[in-house]
C-alpha cells in the first residue's frame, strides 16, 4: 500500500529499465503513476498498486516527479511535447540515453515550460536496479535534486555531476568507453583462445581477476595523467608497445582481426616515434586529450567528477 507521506511518482516508459524503476517505487511505498506507449506493459504494476494512465499528459498530471526511462531522446520529446502546457512547477527526470547536446536542448525546453530538469544516466541493468551495484549519474537542477534525492536513491544510489545538463551524460559516455575498451579486449581475447580450445566460459573468470587487478591500477594511472607525469613509471610506452605488437602479431598468424588493438598501437607508435619510449603507458593521454584546451574548455570546467557526491 502507499504510504501517505511518500511522494508520488510518474513513471513514463516501462521498458527493461523503466519496469524495474516504476517496481521499485511501489516497493519503496510511493504512489505510481505509469504509462507506457504499448498500454500493456503496465498491466502487472497496475496489478501491484499502480495507476495507470492513459495518456502522458495524464501521467505528467498525477504528480509533481516525472521519470522518464524511455529509449531516446526522441521518445522523450514524443512523450512529453503534448503535456508542455503541465509541466510548469513539476520536476523532469530524463533517464534515456542521449548526447550532452540532446540533454541541454531538453533542459532548456523543460525550463521555457516551466519545469525542473535533472538528466540522469542509468549506470546499471535492469537486474542491478534498486540494488547496490547499481548507480545513476544526474546533471541539471541543484534544486530537484536536493528536493527528490530520496526518490533518486530508490532506483540506485545517485551522483550529482553539477548544473550543466549535459554534464551527467558526458560521464555516463566516459564510463561507457572505458567498459567497451575492456569488453572488446576480452572478446578479442576469447577469439584468439578459440584455436587453443580454451572456451570464453573457461577464461572469463581469469579475465575478471586481471580485470579486478587492471581497476586497482586506475588511481596511478589517473594520478600520472592529471599531473602529466609520466617519468619513472614501471609500465613504458616501448614495454607495452612490444607487448601490442605481439598480440597482433599472433591475431594474424591465427587469421583473427587485429581491428581491436591496431588504434592503441598507433599511439604507441607514434608517442615513441615522438621520443617518448621510457614513457609511462599513460603518457598516450597527451594524444587524446583535446589539444586547445581552453577552446574546448576542459580547464574552466574543472576536472571530471569534481562536483561528484
Ligand atoms: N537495458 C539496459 O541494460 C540499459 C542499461 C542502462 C541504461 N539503459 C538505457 O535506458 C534507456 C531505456 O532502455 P531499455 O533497455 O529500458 O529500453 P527498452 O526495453 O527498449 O524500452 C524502451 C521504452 O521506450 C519506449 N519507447 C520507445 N520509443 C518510443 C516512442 N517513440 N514514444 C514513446 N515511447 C517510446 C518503449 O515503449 P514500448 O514498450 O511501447 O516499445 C519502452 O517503454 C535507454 O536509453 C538505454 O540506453 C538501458
Amino acid at each position: 500500500m502507499p504510504e501517505q507521506s511518500k511522494s508520488h511518482v510518474t513513471v513514463l516508459g516501462l521498458g527493461r529499465m523503466g519496469a524495474p524503476i516504476a517496481s521499485a517505487f511501489l516497493d519503496a511505498g510511493h504512489p505510481v503513476t505509469v504509462w507506457n506507449r504499448t498500454a500493456a506493459k503496465a498491466d502487472t504494476l497496475v496489478a501491484r498498486g499502480a495507476i495507470r494512465a492513459t495518456t502522458t499528459a495524464e501521467a505528467v498530471e498525477a504528480g509533481p516527479l516525472v521519470i522518464a526511462p524511455l529509449l531516446d531522446h526522441a521518445a522523450v520529446r514524443q512523450a512529453l511535447g503534448p503535456t508542455a502546457a503541465l509541466l510548469q512547477g513539476r520536476t523532469v527526470v530524463n533517464l534515456a540515453n542521449s548526447t550532452p547536446d540532446h540533454a541541454r536542448d531538453l533542459a532548456a525546453w523543460a525550463a521555457g515550460h516551466g519545469a525542473d530538469y535533472l538528466d540522469g544516466a542509468m549506470m546499471a541493468l535492469p537486474e542491478t536496479v534498486a540494488t547496490p551495484e547499481g548507480f545513476f549519474l544526474y546533471s541539471g537542477s541543484q534544486r530537484a535534486f536536493t528536493r527528490y534525492r530520496r526518490e533518486l536513491d530508490v532506483m540506485a544510489p545517485a551522483h550529482y555531476f553539477g548544473t550543466d545538463p549535459g554534464s551527467a551524460e558526458i560521464h555516463d559516455l566516459a564510463l561507457l568507453g572505458t567498459g567497451y575498451a575492456a569488453l572488446t579486449g576480452f572478446l578479442h581475447a576469447a577469439a584468439v583462445l578459440d584455436p587453443v580450445g580454451t572456451a570464453p566460459e573457461a577464461f572469463a573468470p581469469l579475465a575478471a581477476r586481471w580485470l579486478h587487478g587492471m581497476a586497482e591500477f586506475l588511481p596511478e594511472l589517473a594520478r600520472e595523467a592529471g599531473e602529466s607525469a609520466y617519468a619513472g613509471g614501471v609500465s613504458t610506452v616501448d614495454l607495452n608497445r612490444a607487448g601490442v605488437d605481439s598480440l597482433i602479431q599472433l591475431s594474424l598468424t591465427s587469421g583473427i582481426a587485429t581491428d581491436v588493438h591496431e588504434p592503441l598501437k598507433a599511439l604507441l607508435d607514434k608517442r615513441s616515434a615522438d621520443g617518448h619510449g621510457q614513457d609511462s603507458f599513460s603518457s598516450v593521454f597527451e594524444l587524446l586529450r583535446p589539444r586547445d584546451t581552453a577552446e574546448h574548455g576542459t580547464q574552466s570546467a574543472g576536472r571530471p567528477g569534481d562536483g561528484h557526491r
